[in-house]
């Protein structure tokens, strides 16, 4: 079977992070990276020189042009996605593309069809339902072992995550990538960049929301990173509601600071708690003991102990995570581009869907419509 010959999109943080994956030898054997682009060319060219098949382009477009290419991985800002992901599958290229897919349903159903017609294969991240522990909790809650769920609560906040990401320092290259488009609209804010992933567990274990509800706005209005000022225009600070039907609610938030746990001075609650009438699952924990699922015992001898769900060892038992590439970042990036892989050359449908990500999509963007109208608004796309 032949090699998948990848372009990325856009060489800033995620990418850079991303392509040491694919020098290892287990995935250098399925993967050759073909091309990079941005339109910072020596930002492609720097990322393009590590790897002897990689061109780098200035533009989308030009990598398109490129027959080489078959498929694309679009790590550009998440307000681009759409016209990125729309322009790659048009031109016949399988897509996975960061989360969040694009901003609104509208344009969800517009990247479905596309690839339908096109017959290419699309992945959204996040690909939180691979996590084993999510498939875990699950389970256990379809079992009944929480009695009748009530509800459930998770979220993320902002706080100076990407502000002080060692990338956008100048850390390595000299290199500073500006993360002003994480504070602008379209698709800036903590919803679609950290709630996201909550939402995606939350969703997967229990099912789709069918209305939602929200307060919204914008709480620090300017922000500052390596010295330049950034006038914030997203909002920055979500409290949504979560009707799953049958009186089962959630609380998930996307909030400029303040979350359930601690890890210096940001910590995400992708895992969420679960609440029911005879018990609760908080993170790995039921009823405050740790609870076991496919892979925990590996998960468990990383660095962490395999107690934060969302990295160290919850990283490591993914499907593609051998041992080389536990040493590398965001693994659970790395792992659903390889779904599209997988399911490009092999055949192998991923659950990562478009689908789960549209119903996401619609359920950040009906809470962004309840906040300005205030009327609870319901929800019409499923997965
Ligand atoms: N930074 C993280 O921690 C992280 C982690 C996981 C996923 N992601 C996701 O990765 C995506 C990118 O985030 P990031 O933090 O790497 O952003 P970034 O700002 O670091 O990098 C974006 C890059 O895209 C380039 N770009 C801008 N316009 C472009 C265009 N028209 N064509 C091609 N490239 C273009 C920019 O020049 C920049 O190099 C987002 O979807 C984000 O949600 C980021």
């Amino acid at each position: 079977m032949n090699k998948l010959r990848l372009g990325f999109v856009g060489a800033g943080v995620i990418n850079q992070r991303l392509l040491p994956h694919f020098a290892v030898a287990d995935t250098a054997a399925v993967v050759d990276i073909t091309g990079i682009c941005d339109p910072i060319v020596e930002r492609a060219q720097h990322e393009a020189d590590q790897f002897a098949t990689a061109r780098a382009y200035p533009t989308l477009d030009a990598m398109l042009d490129d027959d080489r290419i078959d498929a694309v991985t679009i790590g550009s800002p998440i307000g681009l996605h759409y016209e990125h992901c729309m322009a790659a599958l048009t031109a016949g290229k399988h897509v996975h593309v960061n989360k969040t897919m694009c901003v609104t349903t509208a344009e969800a159903d517009a990247l479905i069809a596309a690839a339908e017609q096109h017959s290419v294969r699309l992945v959204a991240s996040p690909g939180e339902m691979l996590r084993p522990h999510n498939q875990q909790i699950k389970k256990m809650i379809d079992a009944g072992d929480l009695g009748t769920l009530a509800w459930a609560m998770c979220g993320a906040a902002f706080g100076n995550y990407h502000a002080d990401e060692p990338e956008r320092r100048g850390s390595h290259t000299g290199d500073t990538v500006d993360p002003t488009w994480y504070f602008k609209n379209p698709g800036g804010g903590p919803l679609y960049d950290l709630t996201v992933y909550s939402l995606h567990g939350l969703t997967g274990i229990l099912g789709p929301v069918r209305r939602v509800t929200a307060l919204s706005g914008t709480l620090l209005p300017h922000r500052e990173v390596n010295g330049k000022p950034i006038a914030v225009e997203a909002h920055d600070n979500t409290v949504m509601l979560l009707d799953f039907g049958d009186n089962r609610f959630a609380v998930a938030y996307g909030t400029a600071a303040g979350n359930l746990r601690t890890r210096s001075d940001i910590e995400f609650d992708f895992s969420g708690r679960y609440f029911g009438t005879h018990g609760t699952i908080t993170g790995l924990l039921l009823n405050g003991a740790p609870f076991d699922y496919p892979g925990c015992e590996i998960a468990r001898q990383a660095p962490d102990g395999g107690v934060h769900s969302n990295f160290g060892g919850n990283e490591w038992v993914l499907p593609h995570i051998s041992e080389p590439h536990r040493s590398l970042q965001e693994l659970h990036v790395f792992e659903d581009i390889m779904q599209m892989v997988d399911w490009a050359r092999e055949g192998h449908p991923s659950i990562a869907t478009a689908e789960h990500a549209r119903h996401v999509i619609e359920i950040i963007e009906m809470a962004y419509l309840a906040a300005e109208t205030g009327v609870a608004q319901t929800l019409n796309t499923k997965f």
